[in-house]
């Protein structure tokens, strides 16, 4: 027997007992006569004492051990003089009896500590040691508890998981495949799915009426924060929904995994908001809703006054910042350096102090107090605020503010980690306009369901029409996303004109999905959350890194297993591929 217990679980109350404890070494401190050595395994950490009293046997083997040696120990428990209130065993300590060297250790390349001197790279090299400290491992313990409601949730619910394919044709999300050589098909590749969006579907024509998998997808994109190369979704599908349906049962999964992993009790339906309100409040489509500051149109105000920036500008808003009219000169200058960086690509910042002596600009030259007055009431502001005002372009412009308003978000403190403030986006347009390409691409994918009262501009103004397509943000951070779907063969085929299909084309891609929409497809829809994001939400951490056991650096590497790499000649005989010298 390794181990009678773990080195999370004794407590004072088994005081007396005689146990055996299995784990790695965390620390070795020699006082004097006396060691103690801190023994830990997944559970927690045990104090292990050896002193005056024990075997000379067991003191020499003390006096061997090193960080990460794996040891087992046998002994007594009994209380601690000095308690420590900081770990769960901290009231008791294991006299050792016997201590076995199950396997020695080398040097750790950086300690296995809640605060650890690896850098970033180091880390990744090592994850298994990495996997080692606390609060990776917490993270990975709390995505498992997540997968487990996920599923206990959406089998109460009647919904059925099931595996679809790895190796597939390419899909349709708008990111880049990897691709997989196929062997026995020379110059033929698989393709990676960046999501099952297809077969989920095609599951739907099946019957299986409510479908979820927690599922691997590949994107080949831009990596960021909150961006894998491989990431997991919770994939779902249903049968005979609306809408409104699909948000209900999925807020609903939400709700049931805030409830049971952080104790976090919704009561009202979580917002609903537009797209283009998003835009116009936020700028943003997914709009941090932990604080206010919503933008204000200042255009019809601004206009016409002399002021030759904001008259030439096609728009002009502002946010109101409470309480920071005693800005210095000097964090006014930063903001403005903040908001000029090329990532936010305003030309300038315009301010207007509304201080309790009066009221004061940069642009006093050419409005009146009263100008200003009526700025500041539009505004909603009170003495004491600060309010920003951008101009310029309308998209640019309102990027810019949205960038200006989540920095004073953080500047005042107003996004912590602990508040949680879901939305609803909806109504999404369908199609998108792509200036290089000089044609619309599907702004979620080519199955996603217009609007059915904006059917008709499919013929007048496509860029207008609006889709049956949503996305969950939470704390601005785009959580999950879905849509009703296409059934309609009509329909589709008027959708992959829009996007500029030919029909050959259309059937090449997804001919085998009409094909089997002639065979009885249900209306249906569904939505698919990202996993991994959902789990650093839920544990406070900005990025999905620690959420993952093994993840790929930001250059889409894995450092610790080296790869992406090159493969044998022989290997690349056998697919048929000829590799172009660098
Ligand atoms: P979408 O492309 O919006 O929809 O993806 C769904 C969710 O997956 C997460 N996500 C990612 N997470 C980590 N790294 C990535 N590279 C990454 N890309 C996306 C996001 C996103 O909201 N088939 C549709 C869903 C549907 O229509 O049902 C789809 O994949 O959280």
């Amino acid at each position: 027997m390794y181990r009678s217990h773990t080195c999370g679980e004794l407590r004072i109350a088994d005081t007396g007992k005689q146990v055996t404890l299995s784990g790695w070494v965390q620390r070795v401190r020699n006082l004097g006569g006396m060691s103690f050595i801190d023994i830990r395994d997944r559970y927690g950490v045990t104090q292990v004492v050896v002193d005056d009293a024990s075997s000379q046997d067991v003191k020499d083997i003390s006096a061997q051990l090193g960080r990460e040696y794996v040891i087992q120990v046998s002994g007594v428990v009994v209380e601690r003089a000095s308690k420590n209130s900081k770990i769960s065993t901290g009231d008791i300590e294991v006299r050792a009896e016997a201590i076995k060297i199950l396997n020695p250790s080398i040097t750790p390349p950086f300690t296995i500590e809640d605060e650890t001197d690896g850098g970033d790279e180091l880390r990744m090299k090592y994850r298994y040691l990495d996997l080692r400290r606390n609060p990776v491992k917490n993270a990975l313990l709390l995505r498992h508890r997540m997968a487990q409601e996920v599923r206990r949730y959406l089998d109460g619910e009647g919904f059925i998981e099931v595996e679809t394919p790895f190796l597939i044709k390419s899909t349709p999300e708008g990111a880049r495949d990897f691709v997989v050589p196929s062997r026995m098909h020379p110059g033929e590749f698989y393709a990676l799915p960046q999501s099952p969006q297809t077969f989920k579907q095609l599951l739907m024509v099946a019957g299986f009426d409510k479908y979820f998998q927690i599922v691997k997808c590949f994107r080949d994109e831009d990596l960021r924060a909150d961006r894998q190369p491989e990431f997991t979704q919770i994939d779902c599908e249903m049968s005979f929904v609306e809408r409104d349906d699909v948000l209900q049962t999925f807020e609903g999964l939400v709700k049931h995994l805030f409830a049971k992993v952080k104790g976090i009790e919704f009561k009202e339906q979580f917002m609903r908001m537009p797209y283009s309100e998003a835009m116009e409040k936020y700028g943003s489509d997914k709009p941090d809703l932990r604080f206010g500051m919503e933008f204000v149109e200042l255009n019809a105000l601004v206009k016409g006054k002399g002021f030759g920036v904001f008259d030439n500008a096609e728009y002009v808003g502002a946010i109101c910042v409470p309480g920071c009219a005693g800005y210095t000169r000097k964090q006014l200058d930063e903001l403005t350096d903040f908001v000029k960086r090329p990532q936010v690509g305003a030309s300038g910042l315009v301010y207007i102090r509304y201080a309790e002596d009066g009221i004061k600009s940069t642009i006093d030259k050419f409005y009146t107090p009263d100008d200003l007055l009526a700025i500041a009431k539009k505004m909603a502001a009170k003495p004491g605020d600060l309010i920003l005002i951008l101009s310029g372009a309308k998209k640019k412009t309102l990027t810019a503010l949205c960038e200006l308003r989540l920095e004073m978000g953080n500047r005042l403190g107003l996004r912590s980690k602990d508040v949680f403030a879901p939305l609803w986006v909806v109504d999404f347009p369908l199609l998108e306009w792509d200036e290089e390409a000089q044609r619309y691409f599907a702004m979620h994918h080519p199955f996603t369901s217009p609007k059915p009262e904006d059917i008709p501009l499919f013929k007048t103004d496509p860029g207008k029409i609006r889709a049956n397509a949503y996305d969950l943000v939470i704390n601005g951070v785009e959580i999950g996303g879905g849509s009703i779907r296409i059934f309609d063969r009509e329909l589709q085929q008027t959708m992959f004109d829009a996007l500029g299909f030919t029909k050959e084309e259309a059937d090449k891609q997804f001919g085998f999905l009409l094909n089997a929409f002639q065979y009885g497809a249900p209306p249906h829809g569904g939505i698919a959350f990202g996993f991994d994001r959902l789990c650093s939400l839920f544990g406070g951490a900005d990025s999905i890194r620690d959420y993952i056991a093994f993840p790929k650096n930001n250059a889409g590497r894995d450092v610790m297993i080296d790869t992406p790499s090159t493969i044998s000649q022989q290997q690349l005989d056998e697919l048929s591929i000829q590799v172009r010298k660098k």
